[in-house]
């Protein structure tokens, strides 16, 4: 089965407070766009951002929809940042949406809610989708070869809530190659079973193959190193804050996301995984 929602809180509902510790000050928990390699975490993920948005083609009187929206990070740079009027994010996590009501975002609006319940109260003039996929294809599914289809079964879904000729600002972490030592495989299975129960990071063949023929695909700029320094830095600053971590959250879950997010920079570092943006554009 694909991640429901007792997954997702899973992966999400750990506390608000405990991801605002290791994440950059607005919680995108998703790879920045490191440009130059100099930039802070804060600023490389408004570059990721600013990528999604050209992608997109968004001007600020777009109403645009953001699938899979996490804590609001990106709708926050959406209404702030660039001035769109009209906002709006799904999310399927009751903390989540919980931490977007909080920050009253003017013109924003979300709802927490599985994408193939909702139901748009108009059409967009633009998506933008960033790393949410990676929850829909559980590996049995995979295995089952049903990665295609179900892929293909959201794409064709979304692009009913955009007119012929409309952007999708859309972004996936991907898997490529399988590590060899059993030690890397068993820390990228707990990855999965434990962080992020009934996901699998999608390969970016079977991406492309699924947004056809209802999506034209014109831009594909893939970021595994960005990723890489992205982790890196959610690792240090989980790091800098065991002690806290440690006496609010108890050992079991400092040890479990120090164990994740070690595991990531190595996916990293040694192409186990990937992350690509991709420009579609609705036929
Ligand atoms: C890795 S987080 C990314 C969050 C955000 N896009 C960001 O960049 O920080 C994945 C998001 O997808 C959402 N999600 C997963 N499956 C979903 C579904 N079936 N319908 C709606 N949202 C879903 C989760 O609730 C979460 O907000």
């Amino acid at each position: 089965m694909t991640s429901n929602q007792r997954d997702i809180q899973v992966s999400y509902d750990v506390s608000n407070e405990f991801f605002s510790l290791w994440l950059d000050e607005n919680m995108h928990y998703t790879s920045a766009s490191y440009l130059t390699g100099d930039e802070t975490l804060e600023q490389a993920q408004l570059q990721k951002c600013a990528i999604l948005y050209d992608y997109a083609e968004m001007t600020p009187d777009k109403k645009v929809l953001d699938i899979g929206c996490g804590w609001g990070a990106n709708l926050q740079y959406l209404v702030l940042d660039r001035g769109v009027k009209d906002a709006h994010g799904i999310t399927l996590s009751p903390e989540q949406g919980r931490e977007i009501d909080e920050r009253k975002l003017p013109g924003v609006t979300t709802w927490v809610c599985d994408y193939r319940d909702f139901e748009p109260p108009a059409q967009y003039d633009a998506l933008q989708s960033i790393e949410m996929i990676d929850h829909l294809v559980s590996p049995a599914q995979a295995r089952d070869g049903q990665a295609v289809d179900i892929y293909r079964q959201y794409f064709d879904k979304v692009a009913k809530w955009v007119p012929s000729g409309a952007y999708f600002g859309f972004q996936a972490i991907l898997r490529v190659k399988v590590p060899r030592r059993r030690k890397d495989l068993a820390d990228l299975q707990f990855t999965a079973d434990v962080i992020f129960p009934g996901g699998l990071n999608p390969r970016i063949e079977d991406l492309i193959m699924a947004a056809h023929p209802t999506w034209e695909v014109l831009e594909v700029r893939t970021q595994r190193e960005s990723y890489g320094k992205t982790t890196a830095e959610w690792y240090r600053r989980l790091q800098a804050h065991e002690a806290e971590i440690r006496e609010r959250w108890g050992d079991q879950v400092y040890a479990d996301y120090d164990r994740y997010l070690g595991t990531c920079v190595r996916a990293f570092a040694n192409h186990w995984s990937s992350d690509v943006q991709m420009k579609l554009r609705k036929i």
